[in-house]
């Protein structure tokens, strides 16, 4: 079937190579491509051989800067299409009916690694789904873990220096096992929730269609009438979720490092195609605070028990691209890439990140006309003011200026008439400060939870990927700090990992986790029977 975007796509591919000669980029037939041009057979190249000279100037500028974190990915084109109409809560038009199916681009990443790395490394996964709706692309730029290292996006820059290799050797290229990692880790308590889950099977997912997808950030769904409703989003895959034991990551390491792209690639061939159910946490703006953790706080999750998922509808990817570089590499996904119906909260994690997208691809797809490529280009009519610029595709006509009074190319402005996107009027009140609150400091309480809901054999894969992971550090201060850490979400788990690394087994750390809350939520109001 072709939808909109299939055929937005036919418009941009390149001439049949089977059609006609080959040609220069002028479109100038060329005779001959294996000698350069010379004096004689033996002699110097000539400076007029200008289909050489392009040739090899083309060549010489083929890479791009690989995107500063999660350079190696695998994509693939699909479908959305709502179970029902959530007009309820979001007046999003690629969630209001359910005969109307909305392209998607996905990529799937690993982030730590560089493009060339392996695929079957413990560390999390990109899961970045672009959906191409009616009113504009909204991109849901998630990962396959719930939670996020960090609070709060000004300490990104030091994560990921801390994550990437060694700056003198750059050891390890797509692992997390060595000593700034784990020194970062140790000194920064609020990584901990996130590390359990990286050192658990969920860091080796078995295939990227078999691993779960989440927002993380709490997102604003916003109805017709201009109220909100708080909402975390989850992807669900249908296959169920699969992971890899270790031995076998680390073989298929060796044995093909393209062992996930290589999946998601030939089931799509096969027409074995990935599917995903959308969920959505929803909570009434009136709870935001009925919780003993801040919803703003990306290194929680909310507790299912507390507010079950609600299917919302299924993404089904059906379609490879055609070209990796164009399609894959150049996509560009931008949390701020939203539509009306989805809007912010002030998670300060989310906030940096509405920053942070958009002016990496600046560089990374050298300019401001990356929107024009045709993977990022909206099925939406996109009617901007927006002139000129490196890599400008578009022939515009007429004036580029608002308010004009002379016309002649400058579109009207829609207004706030329930069509166009306006800002959540969220009221707010407070002094500038650089200080996170109270109800940031709790980082030990979910972890723990986390480690509580393991298996036994869960809980010894975990401990055995600590050991694995710490036991390479070299920097002993560093294993005994990351283990009296562990002490703070349990006794047992610390002195497992503490004798299979050589430190000492650390004392018991006084740490009261709180209780699971259960506030008095008016969860009835979204769910009906308040399951
Ligand atoms: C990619 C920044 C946190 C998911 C990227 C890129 C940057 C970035 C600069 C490269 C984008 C490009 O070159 O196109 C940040 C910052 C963060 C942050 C500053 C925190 C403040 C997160 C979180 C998630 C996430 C919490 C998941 C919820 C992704 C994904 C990609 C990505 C999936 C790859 C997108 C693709 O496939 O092209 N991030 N990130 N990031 N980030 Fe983040």
């Amino acid at each position: 079937m072709t939808d909109r975007k299939e055929r937005q796509r036919e418009g941009y591919r390149a001439a049949d190579p089977a059609e006609g000669p080959l040609t220069t980029d002028q479109g100038v037939a060329v005779d001959h491509t294996d000698d350069s041009l010379t004096v004689g057979e033996r002699g110097p190249t000539l400076l007029e051989d200008f289909h050489f000279r392009e040739k090899l100037m083309h060549f010489d500028h083929e890479r791009i800067p690989e995107r500063v974190v999660h350079a190696r990915g695998a994509g693939a084109y699909g479908y959305f299409e709502p179970y029902e109409s959530c007009a309820e809560f979001t007046r999003a038009a690629f969630l209001q009916d359910p005969s109307v199916r909305t392209p998607v681009f996905v990529r799937f990443s690993t982030v730590a690694g560089p493009r060339g790395s392996a695929d079957t490394v413990r560390d999390v996964r990109g899961f970045a789904t672009k959906f191409y709706t009616s009113e504009g692309n909204y991109d849901l730029v998630g990962n396959n873990m719930p939670v996020f290292f960090i609070q709060d996006g000004i300490k990104f820059p030091d994560f990921v220096h801390a994550v990437k290799p060694e700056p003198q050797n750059e050891i390890p290229t797509g692992s997390s096992a060595h000593d700034t990692l784990w020194d970062f880790v140790s000194l920064q308590p609020e990584t901990l929730h996130m590390m359990m889950w990286l050192m658990s099977d969920r860091a080796i997912p078995r295939s990227y269609r078999m691993m779960q997808g989440f927002g993380v950030h709490t997102f604003r769904f916003v109805d017709a009438r201009g109220h909100g409703t708080l909402v975390k989003f989850h992807w669900k895959p249908k296959l169920g979720v699969h992971s890899l034991v270790w031995d076998e990551a680390q073989e298929c390491q060796g044995r093909d490092p393209d062992f996930n792209r290589r999946d998601l690639w030939q089931s799509i061939e096969a027409g074995e195609f990935p599917e995903y159910e959308l969920g959505a946490q929803l909570i009434p703006e009136e709870d935001e605070f009925g919780f003993d953790f801040d919803l703003l706080d990306a290194t929680k999750i909310v507790p299912e028990e507390q507010v079950p998922v609600r299917p919302l509808g299924r993404m089904v990817l059906d379609r490879n691209p055609d070209n990796f570089f164009a399609e894959t590499e150049q996509v560009a996904f931008h949390t701020a890439n939203v539509v009306p119906g989805i809007d912010f909260t002030d998670d300060p994690l989310l906030q940096a990140r509405n920053f942070s997208y958009l002016d990496t691809q600046l560089i990374r797809l050298g300019g401001p006309n990356f929107a024009q490529l045709p993977v990022n280009q909206p099925v939406a009519p996109v009617r901007t003011n927006q002139r000129d610029g490196y890599h400008q595709t578009a022939i515009h006509t007429g004036t580029s200026y608002s308010p004009n009074s002379l016309g002649g190319g400058c579109p009207a402005i829609a207004g706030a008439d329930g069509y166009a996107f306006s800002h959540y009027p969220e009221r707010l009140d407070g002094a500038k400060l650089r200080k996170r609150g109270e109800s940031f400091k709790d980082f030990y309480s979910q972890a723990a939870m986390f480690w509580n809901s393991m298996s036994d054999w869960e809980r010894q894969h975990i401990v055995d990927a600590f050991r694995f992971e710490l036991g390479k550090v070299g920097a002993v201060q560093v294993r005994e700090r990351t283990v009296e850490q562990l002490t703070h979400i349990d006794q047992g788990l610390a002195t497992a990992v503490a004798e299979g690394i050589g430190v000492a087994t650390p004392a018991v750390a006084n740490t009261e986790h709180k209780p699971l809350a259960s506030p008095a939520l008016s969860l009835t109001n979204l769910h009906g029977d308040g399951s």
